[in-house]
Parts: structure tokens; sequence; C-alpha cells
């Protein structure tokens, strides 16, 4: 294969340019018509002609086979390592779905009467579990819980009823070899191992983090952008992501790179479920998706879209993910609303008063208040409120799997999106991999549409994608917590 080596890589220059002073660049927006259908679309692996770009660009970045593939041999080399390495993409769901086994373990309440586990908790059992040798830590209290919400757990899973979380376990036992294994000694030492591995990872990801805050704001959103590029492909979602998104739609709007009634169509790719998320995770309520809902909700409180019209379209690699949304659309067919439970855990950081007006009104474009799930025990410090969305809205979400890095949908010109939204998935990827997924990204989107994403993307001079703008978000009165939407224009 023939390779140039790049001279100028530009690395999101919407963080160099000031946003002030931007203007929309490009084609006008053209004049939108309602779309009749969902969009129909046959999920296909990207050609090695819209990867070669990248591939010579990033030569050194790429894999061995590809790199040492003759030009003669690369279509099949192609087509072999994009089959083997959906399958390693794939495999990081289950390594995810381990997490979210952790995760559940700590904080959930549904199967046992053991306390949450706290932060400091976590670090502290961390300190015990993964001691360094000659470095003796004495056992926690944490470590004696620990076991007994396994214990528990593990009789809960072996009984689920219809706990859809504990079947969801299940499942992922059985995949894991445990079909019919009673021993609960095995079992124990699987969960264990998992603990392990997951406090061994959050620490190294804290230092990481740690790290990456000495760096200048550009290097640092660059690096933090594909921190876990090596961890295990996670659900989690909350509703901080899609607060910053409307703040991004808000400001596109206002500086005229969307138009009043612009957006039609709209991707988002990993619109994630939330299980029992790292930071907050709760399980006393059924599990959710929130981005297809809160986008949409937004879009028509910032009139960029008309309830009735909008159509949203979502791409995820994850099994669960895609059919907890096929069973919203299933249900929605038979008139069901689809609710969703937006606690607020005041104990846990205090919100910026932006998210808490946003919190306040999510849903209420395109749906409306619901009464809250009650928690099993009493807490003062969440604060609760739901918000249902009516059957139309969930109607308009067509679920698609797909996994982004080496696949797309193949739309019609008149079916491509507007925006596609794009939030904590390609921080799981490295540069290389970015780069393919940005390239499948801008095959889906029509001329001038634009990816919003809280990730800084390498623009390589072959993209036809280009950073025009970003806006900072604060999530709450903790340090560096929020979010910069980057939003990437196909030009
Ligand atoms: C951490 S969740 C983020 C959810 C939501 N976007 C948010 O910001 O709250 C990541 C989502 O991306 C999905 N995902 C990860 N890798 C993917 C890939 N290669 N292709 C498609 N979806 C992917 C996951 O299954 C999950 O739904």
């Amino acid at each position: 294969m023939k390779r140039t080596r790049l001279l100028a890589l530009c690395l999101f220059p919407a963080l160099i340019v000031p946003v002030v002073a931007q203007t929309p660049r490009g084609k006008s927006v053209p004049k939108k018509t309602a779309p009749t259908k969902p969009a129909a679309s046959k999920v296909e692996f990207m050609p090695l002609e819209d990867a070669r770009p990248v591939l010579l660009a990033l030569n050194d970045a790429a894999p061995a086979e590809l790199r040492a593939a003759s030009d003669a041999d690369l279509p099949a080399v192609w087509a072999k390592w994009t089959a083997k390495y959906d399958a390693d993409i794939r495999a990081r769901v289950t390594r995810g779905d381990e997490d979210s086994l952790v995760n559940f373990l700590f904080f959930g309440t549904t199967f046992t009467a053991a306390p949450r586990f706290t932060a400091p908790e976590i670090v502290e059992l961390n300190a015990f579990l993964n001691q360094e040798p000659g470095k003796p830590v004495a056992e926690p209290e944490s470590h004696k819980r620990v076991q007994t919400r396994i214990d528990d757990l593990l009789k809960a899973v072996a009984k689920p009823a219809g706990n859809e979380r504990l079947l969801y376990l299940r499942q992922l036992l059985d995949q894991k070899g445990f079909k019919g294994v009673t021993d609960p000694v095995k079992l124990k030492a699987y969960v264990m191992d998992n603990v392990k591995r997951v406090l061994r990872e959050q620490q190294s990801y804290g230092r990481a983090f740690a790290q990456a805050s000495l760096l200048d704001p550009s290097d640092r959103l660059a690096e933090v952008s594909k921190i876990y590029k090596d961890r295990g492909l996670s659900s989690d979602t909350s509703i901080f992501p899609n607060y910053a998104i409307e703040a991004a739609l808000k400001s596109m709007l206002e500086r005229g790179w969307l138009k009043p009634g612009g957006v039609l169509r709209v991707g988002i790719v990993g619109p994630g479920l939330d299980f029992t998320d790292k930071q907050e995770g709760y399980d006393f309520y059924p599990q959710q998706t929130l981005q297809p809902f809160a986008v949409m909700d937004s879009l028509v409180r910032l009139g960029l879209s008309d309830a009735k019209t909008v159509r949203v379209t979502t791409l995820d690699i994850s099994p669960a993910v895609n059919a907890h949304l096929e069973q919203a659309r299933k249900r929605a067919e038979k008139g069901a609303d689809y609710v969703v439970q937006l606690p607020y855990d005041t104990k846990l950081k205090t919100w910026s008063p932006e998210v808490v007006a946003y919190w306040e009104h999510f849903g209420d474009r395109i749906g409306g208040a619901a009464p809250p799930v009650v928690p099993p025990a009493r807490n003062d410090a969440i604060k609760l409120r739901a918000a249902k969305f009516p059957p139309s809205a969930a109607r308009a979400i067509t679920p698609l799997g797909a996994n982004i890095v080496l696949q797309r949908a193949n739309f019609a010109p008149e079916e491509k999106f507007d925006i596609i939204v794009a939030t904590n998935i390609l921080v799981y990827y490295d540069v290389f991999e970015q780069c393919l997924a940005l390239k499948n990204i801008e095959t889906m989107l029509a001329p001038g549409g634009f990816l919003l994403s809280n990730n800084a993307l390498l623009e390589l001079p072959s993209s036809k994608m280009h950073s025009a703008g970003y806006v900072g978000t604060a999530y709450s009165n903790l340090p560096a917590d929020g979010d910069f939407i980057i939003w990437y224009q196909k030009q």
C-alpha cells in the first residue's frame, strides 16, 4: 500500500478560533419537507474506498495486517480485518455488561438490604483488594459488605422473577459459561474478579484524567476524547449530556448555523440505556433511554423541529439498547407512553441552575410530567421528577443495530440526517477508529448537516467534516464537571 505522511493534521481548530467570531459557512439549509415514512435503510460495512484515505493518513496507527498488505491484497485483507475487528469491538459490549454487573452490585437496592456503597468506601475497597505486594492493607468493613451483596445478588439472579436487570445478568452469566452452574464459590470468584478489575481500571482512569488535567486545554480535550479506548463498552446514560446538547443546539440557532424548522431527520449514535450507572446508579425504576426523547424535546423547544414530523434513527452496537427501543416502539403501537425517571441526588453534587432548569422542564414540549416512582427506602437527598412521552414520540424513533466504527446505514439522499448526535461514545475509541467512525457519520449526513459530539476529533484533510463551533457547559459545583459540545459540519 502506497502511503504518504501527513504534514499537518488539524485537530479541532474550533477550540483555537474564537467561536463568537464565526458565522455559518457553506451552503444555506435547503427548504425542508416532512419525511413521510421512517428512514428505510440497510446497515452495511464501510467499503475500502472510504477507509483508504484514513489508512493512508494514519499509517502508523493502522493495524499491522492492513499496513503490511500489498495494493493487490488490500481489498481481501480489508474484508477479513473488518469482520474480525467488528467481532473484537462487539466483545467489548460484554465487558461493559460486566462493568454494569459491578455497578449494580455496589449501588442496587432491589436485591439486597445491605446499604449502597459510597465513593470513599469504593476507594477503600480498592486499596484492600488491589493492595500492592509488601504493603498490606487491613480488611475494611466494606469488604464484608461487598461479600454480603454478592451473596444476595447471586441468590436473586438465580430467581430473577420479573426483574429485568436480574434477567439480563442471568443471561450474561449463561453467556460467560455459568449456565446451570450452581457452585457459589465459582460464581462468587467470577464476580469478585470483576470487582477487582473494575476498581483497578477506575483507579487508572482517575490517574489518566489527573495527568490530562495538567495539559493545556486543547491537548487535554484531545487526550480525554479517547480515554476509554480500551474500556468495556458501557451503556450508561444520564440527563447531563442532553442538557449540553440543548445548549449547543440553542447556540447553533442563535449563531445562524441552524434555521427554525430546519431539522427533520436526526441520527443518534449510541443512545445508551440506564442499567445502573457508575456514578449515581439506581435500580429502583425500570431501565430507560433518555437521549432520543431528550433531543426531540429540545429540538421542538427551540423551534428547530416540529413534534409531528421530526424523525429519529438510533444506531447502537448493543443488542440490549436496540431491543429496548424496539420494545418501546411496540408498546407505543399499543398506545403506551414512554416514561422516564429523573433522579437528582442532592447529596452527590449541586447541579448548576441551568441543569436544574433543564431538569424541571425535561419532556414538556413533546410530553408532560408523570408521577415519579417511589424509591424503596426513604432518601431525602433524592429529588425525583418523571416525564412521559406520548406513543407518537416512541413511534418517531427507528432503532438500527450498527457498529459505527465499521458500519453505516445506507440512506437515499433524501433520507440523510440533518444532525447526528454522538455523546460519550467516540471516547471509547482511539484516533484511528474515530476517523473511520467520522467517515461513516459523514456518509449519513445531508450536505451541510452537523455532527454534535463531546469529543475532539481529528480532521483529516480528506474529511468533509470540519469543526465549526462549540459550547462549554458546567453541570455542577464539582470541578471539571461539564462538557464541551463541538459541532462538525459536512462541507
Ligand atoms: C456511555 S453510552 C452513552 C449514551 C448517551 N449517548 C449519553 O451520552 O448519555 C455509549 C453508547 O454507545 C454505544 N456504542 C459504543 N460503541 C459503539 C459503536 N461502535 N457503534 C455504535 N454504538 C456504540 C453503547 O452501546 C452505548 O449505548
